[in-house]
This record gives structure tokens, sequence and C-alpha cells, in this order.
């Protein structure tokens, strides 16, 4: 039994899509979040900052007494993952291995889509992990980048939304994949935007449940669980601007978040 917390970082408030699964599959355990709400969007950053940001994220969450970290974004996830596992001594889970393994899964007709952000479909992570499982699958990838600052902004259900992913998915839509991974944390935020666009019959992936399925067996495994009777606690940091990821962070969560603090990452 371990009753610390489990750290969980992202570029911004949508790594909360990952909180929220967190919360529902692993009830008795504490989390830390960190939110760089100052730097964000990662994904369109250069693979040394964001390994950069994600050294110093890991950092600040093991220095809260983390038991292991879930690196939340999937830009860091694609580009940094590997350095943050070699270079810290806890476990250190990643969002693109799960969302592939729930694609696979999903697609009946062997067509993939993929969307994230520049970084994450440049560094080809998800072809790659869905090639591994099943090298069959037809996949087709496109970036996103208006979609990560439409969803900072609350504008995730607006026409403006619509209109933007409209313009971006067309490709997919019309390449007839049936299944869609959402690779970034901020997207399953426009889930209902993309699921108008894409038709009620293309399967959206979230990789975040995945995510933290995998983070519940691995904890399992390592005897890491808190103990049955412990009451969890949440704890919330952010980089920048606590008051709109608070606006953000409970629309998605649909609970209050208490006593965001503010820090200073580079310090
Ligand atoms: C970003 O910071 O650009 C989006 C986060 C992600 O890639 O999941």
């Amino acid at each position: 039994m371990d009753s610390r917390p489990i750290g969980v970082f992202d570029s911004g408030v949508g790594g909360m899509t990952v909180v929220k699964e967190l919360m529902d599959v692993l009830k008795n355990e504490s989390l830390v979040y960190f939110g760089d709400t100052a730097r964000v969007p990662y994904g369109t950053k250069s693979k040394q900052t964001v390994t950069k940001y994600a050294f110093q994220n890991t950092r600040f969450l093991l220095s809260q007494g983390v038991k292991a970290v879930v690196i939340a974004c999937n830009t860091a996830s694609a580009t940094s993952l590997e350095d943050v596992k070699a270079h810290f001594d806890v476990p250190v889970f990643g969002v693109i291995e799960p969302g592939a393994l729930a694609a696979v899964s999903a697609s009946k007709n062997k067509k993939v889509g993929i969307i994230g952000t520049e970084r994450t479909i440049l560094s080809g992570a998800y072809e790659k992990a869905i090639k591994a499982l099943d090298p069959f699958i037809e996949i087709k990838s496109t970036p996103c980048p208006l979609f990560v600052p439409l969803v900072e902004e609350g504008w995730a259900d607006t026409e403006v939304a619509y209109m933007v992913a409209k313009e971006y998915l067309k490709p997919l839509k019309d390449s007839g994949v049936d299944t869609l991974v959402l690779g970034c944390t901020h997207y399953p935020l426009l889930m209902s935007t993309i699921s108008k666009v894409m038709g009620q019959d293309v399967v959206l992936v979230n990789p975040a449940r995945e995510t933290a399925l995998m983070v519940r067996e691995k904890l399992e495994e390592l005897g890491l669980f808190s103990a049955n009777d412990e009451k969890p606690y949440y704890k919330f940091f952010v980089s920048d601007n606590p008051e709109k990821f608070q606006e953000i962070g409970e629309k998605f969560l649909k609970k209050p978040i208490y006593g965001i603090e503010l820090i200073d990452i580079e310090r």
C-alpha cells in the first residue's frame, strides 16, 4: 500500500480529461496536477523544448511527493516519454500506447484517423504504436493546431469551432475512417463538435480512459495502490491564469476545483 499521490502534467487545462478518468477509475488515489498554462501550447514547439518542459514538470511533481507520473499531454508523451522514463526513478505513463490500443480494438474497417498537434503528428508516434499492434491498419493523420487555443479560450462548443473542425476533418471524413483518435488532451473537450462533423458512426477514441486503466493495472502490479479506506485529495497547480483554468476545468470535470496554486515552473 502506498498513499502518496499520482502526479499528472499537461500543457494546460486539457489534461483534465485524464484527471477525470483517473478520478473515476482510481477512486482512492490522490492526484497532484500541474497545468503549464504559461507555456501552452506544446504542440508547436521543438522536441528539445518540449523535453525540457517535461523534465521541469516531472521534477516539480516529484517535489510534491508523487509515486508515479502520468504525462497527460500527447505532445510530451510522443516526444519525451522515453527520456523522462530513463531519467526519473518512478513509474512514468504516457497516453500514446493506450490510445493506440483503444483505436485498434475499435476499428472494424481497419481505417483509423489520427488528429493531434503538429508535433504529435510529425513524431509519427501514434502510427508506430498502431502499426506495432496491427500492421494492416490504414492510417490517415492530420494536425489541428487551432483546436488547442479554441479549447483554452472556452470556445469548444461554438459555431467557430464547428467551422474549423469541418475544414480540418474533411480529408479524414472523405477517406472513410471508422475510428478517430483524439490525439491531444484538449480534443475530448471538442467531442460533440468533432462528432457532429465526422458523423455518429465514427468512433472517437479518447486515450484518457485507456490511460487510466493502464495506470490502474500497473499500480496494482507494483503494489502501489492506496489503502481502500484512503480518502483521496486533489491538488492543482498552474503556471499562469488560475481563474481561467478553474472556469474551464470545472466545466469539464463537472465539479468544483478548490485552491488552484500559481507556481513559477522555471524557478
Ligand atoms: C498542446 O500543448 O499543444 C496540446 C497538448 C497535447 O498535445 O495533448
